[in-house]
């Protein structure tokens, strides 16, 4: 829910890539996307590309018009942020 949003890092972000378990980051926010990959009308292959990882350019190349913010809201993991230093 949105009382529990995580700060996520790029390495916590790869860990979420499988189809049953596939975290996205778009415009610095992640979002579970694996509720919503059997309604993506660009199949769930293509969604799986971003899997793990950011895909705010590969989205912003097929459809810049699209209003992730508003179509996955419900689906809001949190927010990308940097690696801590060590
Ligand atoms: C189509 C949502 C990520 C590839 C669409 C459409 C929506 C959508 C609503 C229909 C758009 C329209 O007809 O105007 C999303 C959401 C994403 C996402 C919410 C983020 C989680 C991606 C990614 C890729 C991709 C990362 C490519 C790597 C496509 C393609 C189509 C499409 C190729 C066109 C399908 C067709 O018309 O045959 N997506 N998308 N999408 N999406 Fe995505």
């Amino acid at each position: 829910g949105v009382d529990t949003l995580l700060r996520v890092t790029p390495s916590m972000l790869k860990e979420h890539r499988s189809p049953d378990d596939a975290w996205t980051a778009i415009g610095g926010k992640v979002y579970n996307m694996t509720p919503y990959l059997k309604f993506h009308p660009g199949g769930e292959k293509e969604l799986m590309r971003v899997a793990g990882r950011d895909g705010t350019k590969l989205f912003g190349l097929t459809h810049a018009w699209v209003n992730v913010d508003f179509m996955l809201d419900a689906c809001l993991v949190g927010f990308l942020v940097s690696e801590p230093r060590s």
